[in-house]
């Protein structure tokens, strides 16, 4: 990036060049796409914003009206039904289960479904491919849009990849969004969108009102990043020392809270789940961890309308292995107190 913004040609520095993204970053996601997500698409489908909060707002610019319904997972990335709140669309709540979002023949009618199905933010489960199928039934029987988010997939440790659910869709209702903050690192500033080819251009002038457009010597940087080769080692990289942090991070809960907590660790991701007895509340736990300054949340955090379980969504990805043992142990402290005060 600093190389780029050094050179800063000319190409680069102005406006109105690259609209909808810089075209040899679309070009190189659009190839890594294919392979590494089963994402179906040509260069000019793809559409670089700033941000997934971006994306969605120049698809609700574009597809919705006020007073239409959005469906949101519950529990579930809580930024979604703010901005579709504030896009005058009504949120509508609907359960995660094992199987991810449950959907079901009688989903209600909708203009749009934000979903993670590959991998629920924040319960880690996948969306069943029956489920995935009832999904895209819902959408195309109602003209409904599915806003398909693949936030972490390709931060997955066990198991075969899971394919994005855009690459089963044949009837062009699924819109697939993307952000680097999690890939790469947030303040970045960069994602993207997959849309049907028939809506690409309406959107780049969506995207291009709102001004969302990073800047375009780094969105050449990623560019290069990724044909040079040098994301795909990054990915394997960081996958390898997450996949050891969630690795070290459960055998830990496990050898210190194995008689209080049940552990089913997912199978990727920066965040495991830390299901609680109903004596213990997770909040509770927060508060009491926070004192020690010790960041940990409830999974109520997330909840919008329904209530979530009781339980601890931990992170991982930025806990070095050796504060791993150490903060367990503050935690475990933590949680066998209230067990005992029971
Ligand atoms: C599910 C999910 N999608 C996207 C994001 C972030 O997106 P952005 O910062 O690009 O808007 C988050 C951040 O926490 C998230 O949890």
């Amino acid at each position: 990036m600093s190389a780029l913004a050094r050179q800063m040609s000319f190409d680069l520095a102005g406006e109105g060049t690259h609209v909808g993204g810089y075209a040899p970053l679309r070009q190189a996601l659009a190839a890594h796409l294919r392979t590494a997500r089963g994402v179906v698409c040509e260069p000019r489908q793809i559409l670089v914003v700033s941000s997934t909060r971006a994306a969605l707002s120049s698809l609700c610019r574009l597809l919705t009206s006020p007073g239409d319904r959005g469906l949101v997972e519950d529990p579930g990335y809580f930024i979604v039904g703010r901005a579709l709140a504030d896009f005058g669309l009504e949120p509508v709540s609907v359960a995660v289960d094992e199987e991810g979002m449950v959907v079901t023949p009688s989903l209600p009618a909708a203009r749009l479904a934000y979903v993670t199905p590959t991998h629920q933010m924040p319960l880690g489960v996948r969306l069943s491919d029956r489920r995935s199928a009832e999904l895209l039934e819902w959408a195309r029987r109602g003209d409904g849009w599915i806003i398909e988010d693949d936030y972490d997939s390709e931060f997955r440790y066990v198991g075969q990849p899971v394919a994005a659910l855009q690459g089963s869709d044949t009837s062009g209702r699924v819109l697939y969004v993307r952000t680097f903050a999690k890939l790469l690192f947030p303040s970045l500033r960069l994602a993207f969108m997959v849309v049907p080819k028939t809506m690409a251009k309406a959107l780049e002038r969506a995207v291009f009102l709102n001004g969302h457009e990073p800047p375009l010597h780094v969105q050449a940087a990623l560019a290069d990043f990724i044909a040079e080769g040098g994301y795909a080692a990054h990915i394997r990289r960081v996958r390898r020392i997450y996949r050891r942090r969630q690795e070290l991070l459960v055998d830990e809960l496990n050898r210190q809270l194995h008689d209080i907590v049940d552990l089913h660790p997912p199978s990727g991701g920066m965040n495991i789940v830390v299901p609680l007895p109903a004596h213990i509340a997770a909040e509770t736990v927060q508060a009491e961890a926070a004192r020690q300054a010790l960041h940990v949340r409830p999974l109520s955090y997330y909840a919008q309308r329904l209530a979530a379980p009781n339980a601890l969504h931990l992170g991982f990805a930025a806990l070095p292995e050796r504060l791993i043992e150490p903060s367990v142990r503050r935690l475990a402290a933590i949680v066998r107190g209230l067990d005992l005060d029971r």
